[in-house]
C-alpha cells in the first residue's frame, strides 16, 4: 500500500494503461470531428488570473464562487503576486486570448478547439472529479442560428461514432440583454415568494442572479416546475432565432427535447443553450456535455462585440458512458515481439527498426533469458507474433504465431511484414 500522504489528491485520478484505449478513442474522433467541421487546435495557459473567471463566468457562479482552484506565486513583481487560478474551463482563456491577439481582425468566423485538463474544486463522486477533461470548441464572430444547430449535431455525430446510444440534446433559450432583465425580475418575484423551500446558496443568490436558482441542484422539483420559463419572455429576435435553431435541428433529424429549466452555471451565456445527456438518465447523471452562446463575452473581457458559441464535451464521463453501454473499441494493431537467445540484443534491435521503419509495433526483448521464457513474456504482453533471431544471417528470422503456436523458418524481412500485416 502507498503512502497516504503520497497518493492521488482526492477527486484525480490516475490514467492507466489499461484504460488508455478508451481515452485515445474518444480524443482520436473529437480531433478528427474536429478537423472535419474546419476547426483549428489553440492551446491556452492551465492558469489564468483569477479576475478573467470572476469577469468571464460570474462571481455567483459555481466555479468562481466555490470551485475555484487557486494557485499562487507570491513573490516579486506585481505580475507575480497577481491572484491566479487552474482554469475551471476554457471558453474565458479563448476569449481572452482571441482579444490579446487581435483575432477580430483574421477572416472569420474562427473555429478554435481545444482538448485539456480543467480544474473544479468540487466535491468528488462519480463522473465529478477536481481534474477533468474537456473536449471544447468554439465559434468566434457567428450570429447564428445556423451554426447553433451545426454544434449541436456535431456533439450529436461525436456521441454517435463512439458507439454512445440514446444521447439526446436538451435546448433552451434564456435570452439577451434585451429580454432578460424582464425574466430575471419575474424569477425573483416568484423565488421570493417562496423562499423558505429555497436552500441556503438559492436564498442568497435569488437577488444577485435568480439563473442561478433554477440550476440549483436541490431545487424542490414542485418549485421549479412551476417557475416562469424563459420562452415566454423572449424578446421577437430571440425567439425567431429560437424557433429557427428548433427547426434545423428537425430538419437534421438531431434527437432534442426543450428543457425549460436548462439555464447552464456560467453566467456568459446568452440565447441558446443545451447539454447533452443519455435520454432517460438526465435526473440520475450529470451532463455529459454542454455548452451555449455568449453574445456579450468578448465585448465584456474587452474586445470589440462579437457573438460567439461553443461547447464543452466531459471526456471522463463520455468515457464511463462508452464503458457503461461496453461499446466495441477498434481492434489495436498486432503487436510483434522481437525475441532471440544466441545474440547480444544487437540483431534484435536492428529487426525491430526494420520492422518499425514500415509501420509495425515491436516490443523487442533484449534479455538473456531463454527462448521459451521470451515467448512466455511476449504472449503475457499481449504480442500477437514472435519474429525469432536465431545465429545465422540478419535476413533470415523465424515467425511464431502465438494465437495458434505455428511457427515458419527461413523468412526474410518482407515475408514478415507481409504476414503480420494480413493479421
Ligand atoms: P460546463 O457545462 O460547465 O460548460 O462543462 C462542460 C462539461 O464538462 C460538462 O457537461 C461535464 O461533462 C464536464 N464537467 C464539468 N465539470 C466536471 C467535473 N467536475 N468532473 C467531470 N466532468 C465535468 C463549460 O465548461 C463551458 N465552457 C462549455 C462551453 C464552451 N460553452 C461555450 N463554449
Amino acid at each position: 500500500m502507498a503512502d497516504p500522504k503520497l497518493t492521488a489528491p482526492r477527486g484525480t485520478r490516475d490514467l492507466l494503461p489499461e484504460d488508455a484505449p478508451w481515452w485515445e478513442r474518444a480524443e482520436t474522433v473529437a480531433r478528427e470531428l474536429a478537423h472535419r467541421y474546419g476547426f483549428s487546435r489553440v492551446e491556452i495557459p492551465l492558469f489564468e488570473r483569477v479576475e478573467l473567471f470572476a469577469r468571464g463566468l460570474g462571481e455567483s457562479s459555481d466555479a468562481v464562487e466555490k470551485e475555484m482552484f487557486r494557485v499562487s506565486g507570491a513573490r516579486g513583481s506585481d505580475e507575480e503576486r497577481a491572484e491566479w487560478a487552474l482554469r475551471p474551463e476554457p471558453t474565458a482563456g479563448i476569449v481572452r486570448a482571441f482579444i490579446e491577439h487581435g483575432m477580430h481582425v483574421r477572416p472569420g468566423p474562427l473555429r478554435l478547439t481545444t482538448i485539456g485538463p480543467m480544474f473544479r474544486y468540487d466535491r468528488p463522486q462519480a463522473g465529478r472529479y477536481r481534474q477533468f477533461t474537456q473536449w471544447d470548441v468554439e465559434v468566434i464572430g457567428d450570429p447564428g442560428p445556423a451554426v447553433d444547430a451545426e454544434l449541436i449535431e456535431l456533439g450529436h455525430r461525436f456521441y454517435r461514432d463512439l458507439g454512445i446510444a440514446g444521447v439526446e440534446a436538451r435546448v433552451n433559450s434564456i435570452g439577451d440583454a434585451t429580454c432578460r432583465p424582464a425574466y430575471r425580475e419575474a424569477l425573483v418575484t416568484y423565488f421570493a415568494a417562496h423562499t423558505e423551500r429555497l436552500t441556503d446558496d438559492s436564498r442568497r443568490r435569488l437577488h444577485l442572479n435568480p439563473l442561478r436558482v433554477l440550476d440549483d441542484r436541490h431545487l424542490d422539483p414542485e418549485l421549479a416546475a412551476g417557475a416562469p420559463r424563459s420562452v415566454d419572455h423572449l424578446c421577437d429576435a430571440c425567439r425567431a432565432h429560437f424557433e429557427t435553431v428548433l427547426r434545423l435541428l428537425d430538419a437534421l433529424g438531431c434527437a432534442h427535447v426543450v428543457d425549460h429549466r436548462l439555464v447552464r452555471g456560467l453566467d456568459y451565456y446568452t440565447r441558446t443553450s443545451f447539454e447533452f445527456y443519455v435520454a432517460g438518465r438526465e435526473g440520475q447523471q450529470d451532463a455529459l456535455g454542454g455548452g451555449g452562446r455568449y453574445d456579450g463575452l468578448v465585448e465584456l473581457l474587452g474586445g470589440p462585440p462579437t457573438p460567439g458559441i461553443g461547447f464543452g464535451i466531459g471526456l471522463d464521463r463520455t468515457i464511463l458512458a462508452m464503458q457503461a453501454q461496453a461499446v466495441p473499441l477498434p481492434a489495436p494493431p498486432p503487436l510483434v515481439a522481437v525475441v532471440g537467445a544466441t545474440d547480444d540484443g544487437v540483431a534484435r534491435l536492428r529487426v525491430a527498426g526494420a520492422l518499425r521503419d514500415v509501420g509495425i509495433a515491436v516490443r523487442p526483448d533484449g534479455s538473456a533469458r531463454k527462448l521459451g521464457k521470451q515467448i512466455e513474456s511476449a504472449v503475457k504482453a499481449g504480442a500477437r507474433w514472435a519474429v525469432i533471431v536465431g545465429e545465422g544471417e540478419l535476413e533470415r528470422v523465424a515467425l511464431k504465431d502465438l494465437a495458434s503456436g505455428e511457427q515458419r523458418d527461413d523468412l526474410d524481412i518482407p515475408a514478415v511484414v507481409a504476414a503480420v500485416r494480413l493479421t
